[in-house]
Parts: C-alpha cells; sequence; structure tokens
C-alpha cells in the first residue's frame, strides 16, 4: 500500500467492494468480534484473536491441566517470554536480543528511567511532554521520590527539543499521544537527544502494532509498549521493554528479580544479571497472559507496519469524510491532527457531552470510549475494521445525535472505567 490519501468511497456499497478486494480485511475473520456491533476501541483493547483463544484453552487443559510444573520444561514456559519479545522486535524496528516482555508500561518505565539515570551520572533531569499519559508522569514523580537528588521537569511537547540541555539525563515521550493520536518525530528527537548527550525512552503504547516504529534505525535507547491495545494479547496483557544492544553491558535494572539474573535456577546469593534485555525481567512470566500475547502476535506475520497504519489512515479519512456533516451540526471539535501524515491510530472529538454521546453510540453497537475531561475517543485499528464498519459507524453516530438519543439520562451515569 502506497502513502497519500485515497479516493473516499462515497456509498456502503462501494465500501464493501473495497473492503471485499482488500487483502488485510480476511484478518477480521481471525478475531471474535460482536455480531452486528463496531468495535473501535482496539487501541484500548484489542479484540480476541481466535488463536489466542484456542493458544490459552490448550495452555489451560494440556499445559497446566497435565503437565503441571513440568510445564516450564515440557511446554517451555521460561522460553515464552523470550519467544514473544522476539515476535515483537520486528513491530518496533529492534533485534529480539533488545526487547523483553514482562510486567506493565508503568513498571517497565520505571525500571528503565531509573537505570537510564546511573548510565548518565551527574545529569539530574528527567524531560517529559507535559500531557503525557498520566502514569509515565506518576511513575517518574514516584522515581524522583524515591532519589531525592533528580527531578522531573515537564514543558509542552513541541518544546521538548529546545530543553535539551547539559543536566538532562532522559527524555521521555509518547510515540502516539493517547488523547490526540499525533504522531512525534521519533527519529527527529532522538537524534537531537543523542546529540546533547540525552538518552531517549519512547512510550509505543499506541503505535505498537499498529505503525513503523523503528527504533535501531533511530538510534533509540529505550522504549516501553501496550501489550493491551494494538498487539490483541488480551485484558492485562504483559507490556514490552526496549533496550538497546549498546547499552546492555552497563545497564542496571533496580528491581533485579531472579528472572532477570543470568541463572535463576543456581539459587545463588548474589545477582548476576542475565544478558540482554532479558535482566529488564523480574518476577515469574504470567505464563496464561503472555500465551494469549504470544498467539495474538501470529497475526502479524508477513504484515508491514508501514500498511497497516495506511489502512488505518484510510479508515479515519472515510469516518471525518462520513461523520462531517454531523460533527459540525453538533459542536464536535477534531483535536487531532487534520494532517492525516500527523495521525496515529485514533481521532479524538471535543465535546461538552462527549460522555453521554460516547454511552449512548456503545448501546447502538458501536464502541469507543471517553477521555476526561470532554473527549470521544474513536479507533480505527486496521486489522479488524472494513470500510463498511466505518461507514456503519458514521451512520450510527449521525442517529445518536439526531434522535437525541444520548439525552438519556442513564447515559450520564458515570461507570468506573470509562
Ligand atoms: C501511552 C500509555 N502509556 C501507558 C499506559 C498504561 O500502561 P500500563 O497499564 O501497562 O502500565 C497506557 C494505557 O492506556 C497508555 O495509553
Amino acid at each position: 500500500m502506497g502513502g497519500g490519501a485515497a479516493a473516499i468511497p462515497d456509498s456502503l456499497a462501494a465500501c464493501r467492494r473495497l473492503d471485499q478486494a482488500d487483502p488485510l480485511a480476511a484478518l477480521s475473520r481471525r478475531f471474535r468480534l460482536p455480531a452486528g456491533g463496531v468495535y473501535l476501541d482496539g487501541n484500548s483493547l484489542g479484540p480476541l484473536p481466535r488463536g489466542a483463544e484456542a493458544a490459552v484453552r490448550r495452555a489451560t487443559a494440556q499445559e497446566w491441566g497435565r503437565s503441571l510444573v513440568g510445564g516450564w520444561n515440557a511446554d517451555d514456559w521460561i522460553g515464552l517470554p523470550a519467544r514473544t519479545a522476539a515476535r515483537i522486535a520486528p513491530l518496533i524496528g529492534a533485534a529480539p536480543d533488545e526487547v523483553a516482555c514482562a510486567d506493565s508500561v508503568s513498571v517497565n518505565l520505571f525500571k528503565l528511567a531509573a537505570g537510564a539515570l546511573a548510565l548518565r551520572p551527574g545529569r539530574r533531569v528527567i524531560l517529559m511532554a507535559e500531557d503525557e499519559f498520566p502514569t509515565d508522569g506518576y511513575m517518574l514523580q514516584g522515581l524522583a521520590r524515591l532519589r531525592q537528588d533528580i527531578c522531573i521537569r515537564r514543558v509542552p511537547a513541541d518544546g521538548l527539543s529546545e530543553t535539551l540541555s547539559a543536566d538532562v539525563a532522559l527524555v521521555v515521550l509518547s510515540h502516539a499521544h493517547y488523547r490526540t493520536g499525533a504522531l512525534a518525530d521519533l527519529p527527529g528527537l532522538t537524534a537531537r537527544a543523542a546529540g546533547a548527550g540525552v538518552l531517549t525512552l519512547w512510550d509505543l503504547s499506541h503505535t505498537a502494532g499498529l505503525a513503523p516504529v523503528g527504533l535501531d534505525a533511530a538510534g533509540a535507547d529505550m522504549a516501553v509498549g501496550c501489550g493491551y491495545k494494538y498487539l490483541n494479547g488480551g485484558p492485562g496483557a504483559p507490556a514490552f521493554a526496549f533496550l538497546a544492544r549498546r547499552h546492555h553491558a552497563a545497564f542496571e535494572n533496580p528491581l533485579a528479580g531472579w528472572m532477570g539474573h543470568a541463572r535463576p535456577f543456581d539459587f545463588a546469593p548474589d545477582y548476576i544479571p542475565a544478558a540482554g534485555a532479558a535482566r529488564l525481567m523480574a518476577g515469574t512470566p504470567p505464563v496464561l497472559s503472555l500465551t494469549a500475547l504470544h498467539a495474538a502476535l501470529e497475526l502479524f506475520e508477513g504484515l508491514d507496519p508501514e500498511g497497516l497504519l495506511e489502512r488505518s489512515r484510510r479508515l479515519s479519512d472515510l469516518f471525518l469524510a462520513r461523520a462531517a456533516p454531523t460533527l459540525e451540526a453538533h459542536g464536535f471539535r477534531c483535536v487531532s491532527p487534520a494532517r492525516r501524515e500527523a495521525r496515529g491510530g485514533h481521532l479524538a472529538f471535543a465535546h461538552p457531552h462527549a460522555y453521554p454521546v460516547v454511552q449512548a453510540l456503545i448501546a447502538e453497537g458501536v464502541t469507543g470510549d471517553f477521555r476526561a475531561p470532554d473527549l470521544m475517543r474513536l479507533g480505527f485499528s486496521p486489522l479488524f475494521l472494513g470500510r463498511a464498519d466505518v461507514w456503519a459507524a458514521a451512520d450510527r453516530f449521525a442517529r445518536v445525535m439526531e434522535t437525541g438519543a444520548w439525552r438519556d439520562p442513564a447515559f450520564s451515569e458515570k461507570q468506573r472505567v470509562t
């Protein structure tokens, strides 16, 4: 698939024709998706790949159920984190030994940031954008409370390049912003940071499995990312962490658990780190969750991330065109970049009643999500959505707004998870 905007289909029949001719459209059959629904939230939780469902069934009934503790060897549970990391590596432009699959994004960010400070002794500042995903900031604040001698400096994302001073050890930034979906200039900022002696830690939660990342080509130092969004690993799936090979020898994991030890079953009193990014592991891997993620990653075999991003953008182009009259008539303001080249996989629209509108859409079978204080966020995952789905979603959005269905007080009752 080449770049650039393609002609936008102007009827449901045209959407269906294009879907039929699209080689990627067949991939949707490899997921369990609600009949008649349109799932625009794969950027928050990917749907269930049929292969993952079967793998988890096998891992419980045959492996855990029959092998018991022997599964660590007989079913190679012990090798599962590395086998999973090896499937993630090509999606982010890394070598298998540069990726670990473990813990959550939050915990991995802490480990990498703490280790980064030790790689840049004398530099006491961690720089990050002021509107980053909250957990990234919380984890760094926690690190600053522990260390006491460091500080977190928060600046607008477009001011990061100008703030790479000699006291900065590390810059932390999302590749695609969780609210707007805006793509950061990963190679550009990485190069400018390297020129200033600053390490980079990229949060790839909203690009891994969606877009080309090219960590090694850009010379990035570190990265983290989610397993449960575009990688479709399931609720609470393990996250991943990337550590460039040139840092392997010197990097120290502050959470030096036995699974990051070179020989955990020596039960030696002293810690010797494992080779490569495997030293980023800490405790026992969650085998069932990893099994689901490992199987889900099979879907990406032979796929080109450039083509996936282009497909996602064609879907978001279609939504923008088809929903334009509704968006305008009802005062929605798109906060995602207008330029498609600057866009990741989701669109967000500000509206004072975004919460009940999202709930009313869900009741119509169109699942998106709400991000406080006022955003309706819709994701255009390239693996399982087609043009006909997006056409239907725009039509149902128009119906919800035109009928005023969202005004039903039940849709304003806030749930714990939005
Ligand atoms: C950009 C970003 N970073 C981090 C996280 C949280 O990751 P985890 O729950 O694995 O710590 C999210 C979750 O949505 C996210 O969007």
